[in-house]
């Protein structure tokens, strides 16, 4: 019986991103069997980490390290920095006004430092900035709290500060629609700024919320090899294939989707795994990583987004945590 790991090992770590509901009962003996990373879904962020000045929540990503290392398995950081799911606190001072540049570049370098720190030598790759770059307009910098008090070398400055923490770690910028002509080309020239400049920036992560009708093979392919000539690792940090249309494929194909599962939808998505897979082959110590966002198809965060009410079938797993199509023809090459 073949299985992710196995099929893989010689590639890329197979990973899967994790809370600590996950970590007990037929989840927990599936990802055992099945992967060897972890990637904590949200207990690393700033906000469930961190939710006040002097207090740090190590209970649940304690809890994520422990079954990694207990079972032999790698665990990816994720996130130091991000717009999202920070807390309020990090931006304004206790009458609610915001900080100064000085005072957010604190608190943003003794967070990092406490974090990175404290799991030095047991995380090997860290999402250290994440989502930093707009999906529209020409500048390639988002509007972000970060950015409107500190400047846009806030960005550097958290990779700084996590090298400082732990040299060891493989650093990685992170983000999503990167398969996208004008998304990849802004997010190419920051990474390429930062490496000109000497940043410690190790990879590129590649979210890969995709779906059944995107990206081509010859987009996949491009991102990764355009990210690839900086030098910098690629991985796929948050793969899940949705088996509804994103809205800008909506628009342009309106396919019919009446949230239902189809055996058509079955189809593409065995399809559209298989040729992903192999573009990861095919692009061996380039790649890699490679982490599934959730389990199994029991529960996903598309289930009710974007559309409420709407499940999602995104993974490889079913609702029973049996392999699905898609998996057989992932593992088998
Ligand atoms: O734990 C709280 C609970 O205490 C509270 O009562 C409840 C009420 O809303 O919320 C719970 O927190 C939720 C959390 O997931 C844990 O389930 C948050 O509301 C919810 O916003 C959060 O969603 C997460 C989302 O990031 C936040 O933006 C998803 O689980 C997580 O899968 C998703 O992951 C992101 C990556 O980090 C970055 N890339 C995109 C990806 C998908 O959005």
């Amino acid at each position: 019986q073949k299985t992710l790991k196995s099929a893989y090992r010689d590639f890329f770590p197979v990973g899967v991103a994790v809370a600590p509901r996950n970590l007990t009962g037929p989840e927990a003996e599936l990802i055992i069997a099945q992967f060897s990373s972890l990637t904590p879904e949200n207990a690393m962020k700033m906000g469930p980490i961190h939710p006040e000045p002097d207090r740090y929540a190590w209970q649940d990503p304690d809890a994520i390290i422990a079954f990694a290392q207990n079972n032999g398995m790698k665990v990816r950081g994720h996130t130091l920095c991000w717009h999202n799911q920070t807390p309020r606190w990090f931006f304004t001072d206790s009458t609610g006004r915001q900080v100064s540049r000085e005072v957010l570049l604190g608190r943003l370098k003794r967070h990092i430092s406490e974090v990175v720190g404290r799991y030095k030598g047991k995380i090997y790759a860290w999402d250290v900035v994440n989502e930093a770059v707009p999906d529209t307009g020409i500048s390639i910098y988002r509007r972000s709290k970060f950015y409107e008090i500190i400047g846009e070398d806030y960005i550097e400055k958290a990779f700084e500060y996590a090298h400082a923490a732990d040299p060891d770690a493989k650093l990685f910028y992170n983000d999503y629609n990167t398969e996208n002509t004008a998304k990849r080309e802004k997010i190419y020239q920051l990474v390429k700024k930062l490496k000109d400049k000497g940043v410690p920036v190790d990879g590129v992560g590649l979210q890969g919320h995709w779906s059944i009708y995107e990206p081509t093979a010859q987009e996949l392919e491009k991102s990764i090899s355009q990210f690839a000539s900086l030098g910098v690792a690629v991985q796929i940090t948050e793969l899940d294939i949705s088996v509804h249309p994103k809205e800008h494929v909506r628009r342009a194909k309106k396919p019919a989707d009446t949230g239902e599962l189809t055996a058509e939808m079955i189809a593409k998505q065995a399809a559209q795994y298989k040729m992903l897979f192999d573009v990861f082959r095919k692009y061996k110590g380039v790649v890699t990583g490679v982490t599934f966002w959730n389990v199994s198809d029991k529960s996903s965060w598309l289930d009710n987004f974007p559309v409420p009410g709407r499940k999602d079938y995104p993974l490889l797993f079913d609702e029973n945590y049996k392999p699905k199509k898609a998996f057989e023809g992932v593992v088998n090459f």
